[in-house]
């Protein structure tokens, strides 16, 4: 028989924990990580923790979306804030109140958000990003621009080709394009097409800007990582200024954006941000939203690479209903007796969670929460309620989806689709 191998040492499970991710499973303690790769919450005595986003605020640099800034917003726009920032959903910016200065002033900017190709569906998560843009577009009427990094997924993946994540990147354009963005005012790019020209002299401007140690640290590359992972860094960052697109904004570079995405995406716009100001462009402004929780449950984040933790906007009504009555985490009470007795725990129930998403009626959704705490609504019901509102959205999205002709799509991805980019400030 085979001795168990020794118990390693602390100080080398410390070396180990950073290169051998499999490690982590045997820590107890660990601080959240949050990168543009990696989403995991704290570990307290190995239990993962939800993700404290109050913290991230703080750990990254930005700004709590206020009450104060929200009633700005209403009083700029005239809109009531979407649900998604009423609920925090949307909590955090840099420099957002620049953005609703200029609207005031009549001054243009436009709106960047981008999708990594890994598959050939989104899933509900990636939705956030696009459901917030478009009504971003309908509030401000502004030019919105979509990269899609089908480079960046054949460079990061080790089981992608080119040819795959360029595929992907058409059908991730048909689904948003499924959204409902103006034809007129939206650009949605692979960069495999794209990347030239203008965009590539930015490109080459800002990599010279950023050294293999800044992209080091900002992203914990390592020396083993392939130079395009490093490189990669430039190309996300070059849409983030104007004159990357001369075909919508004629060659100007004074047009600054704001940026929605996800908070694990702000890395690379905390070191565009840096690079603005040497090339004397304008800082993008960005907004980050929080993460849909993996099916799993909290501390983490839905993910394309690992199948049971996602709802695809592709999934079938059936298989939603499976995926959530099979991988749902429950806050529900052990057995139907307890739930009564104890109640539930909506706070780290995935379906209400999910609900708080997608629902969009307030009232309802309060209900749903107290009823549940009180041990009155059950598990089942809970999800019974969460399967309904998912199958609705993914539903309705398929059926906007099936009347996307290829023609549409390929004007959405057409640098030269004629675009009715009208400056605000030219009408003046
Ligand atoms: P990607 O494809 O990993 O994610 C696309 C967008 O979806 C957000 N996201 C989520 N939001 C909520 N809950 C989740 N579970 C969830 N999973 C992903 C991401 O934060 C992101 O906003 N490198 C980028 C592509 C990109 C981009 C950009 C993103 C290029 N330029 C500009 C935002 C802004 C990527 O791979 O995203
Ligand atoms: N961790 C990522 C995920 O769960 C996968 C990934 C690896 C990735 N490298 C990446 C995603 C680079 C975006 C960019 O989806």
């Amino acid at each position: 028989m085979s001795q168990p191998p020794p118990p390693p040492l602390q100080e080398d499970i410390a070396k180990l924990s950073l290169e051998d991710k499999q490690l982590k499973a045997v820590e107890a303690e660990a601080e959240q990580r949050i990168t543009p790769w990696e989403v995991e919450g704290a570990k307290v005595d190995g239990k993962l923790q939800a993700i404290d986003y109050d913290k991230l605020i703080q750990q990254f640099g930005t700004r709590k979306i206020d009450d104060e800034l929200l009633e700005r917003f209403e009083k700029v726009t005239k809109h009531k804030p979407h649900f998604f920032l009423r609920r925090g959903i949307f909590f955090s910016h840099r420099e957002l109140g620049r953005i609703l200065d200029r609207y005031e002033q009549g001054k243009p900017f436009y709106i960047y958000t981008g999708r990594g190709p890994s598959r050939g569906h989104m899933h509900v998560g990636h939705m956030l990003p696009f459901i917030f843009c478009k009504w971003l577009q309908d509030v401000f009427d502004v030019p919105f621009v979509v990269q899609l990094t089908d480079d960046e997924k054949f460079l990061f993946k080790n089981d992608l080709t080119l040819e795959q994540t360029y595929e992907y990147a058409k059908n991730t354009a048909r689904e948003i394009a499924a959204c409902g963005f103006k034809p007129e005012k939206t650009f949605i790019f692979s960069n495999q097409d794209y990347m030239g020209a203008a965009f590539y002299r930015n490109v080459l401007k800002i990599s010279k800007c950023i050294t293999t140690s800044m992209a080091k640290a900002s992203f914990g590359f390592k020396d083993s990582d392939s130079i395009g992972k490093l490189h990669f860094v430039s190309v996300e960052a070059a849409p983030s200024f104007s004159s990357t697109f001369p075909n919508i904004f004629g060659g100007k570079k004074d047009i600054p954006c704001l940026i929605p995405c996800g908070i694990d995406q702000d890395p690379y716009f905390r070191l565009t941000r840096d690079v603005a100001q040497r090339l004397k462009y304008p800082k993008p402004c960005l907004i980050h939203a929080v993460f849909l929780p993996a099916l799993q449950g909290p501390g983490s984040k839905m993910s394309s690479s690992i199948d049971s933790s996602a709802i695809f906007m592709g999934d079938t009504a059936a298989q939603i209903k499976n995926k959530i009555n099979r991988h749902a985490f429950s806050g529900g009470g052990a057995t139907l007796e307890d739930h009564r007795k104890y109640g539930g725990n909506p706070d780290v129930d995935v379906p209400y969670q999910y609900l708080t998403f997608f629902l969009e009626d307030d009232e309802e959704l309060k209900q749903l929460y107290d009823s549940y705490k009180k041990g009155e609504l059950s598990t089942g019901e809970m999800k019974k309620r969460c399967i309904q509102e998912l199958q609705e959205f993914v539903g309705s999205f398929q059926e906007r989806e099936r009347k996307i002709t290829d023609q549409d799509v390929e004007n959405f991805m057409n640098p030269d689709y004629p675009r009715k980019f009208e400056i605000l400030e030219d009408k003046k």
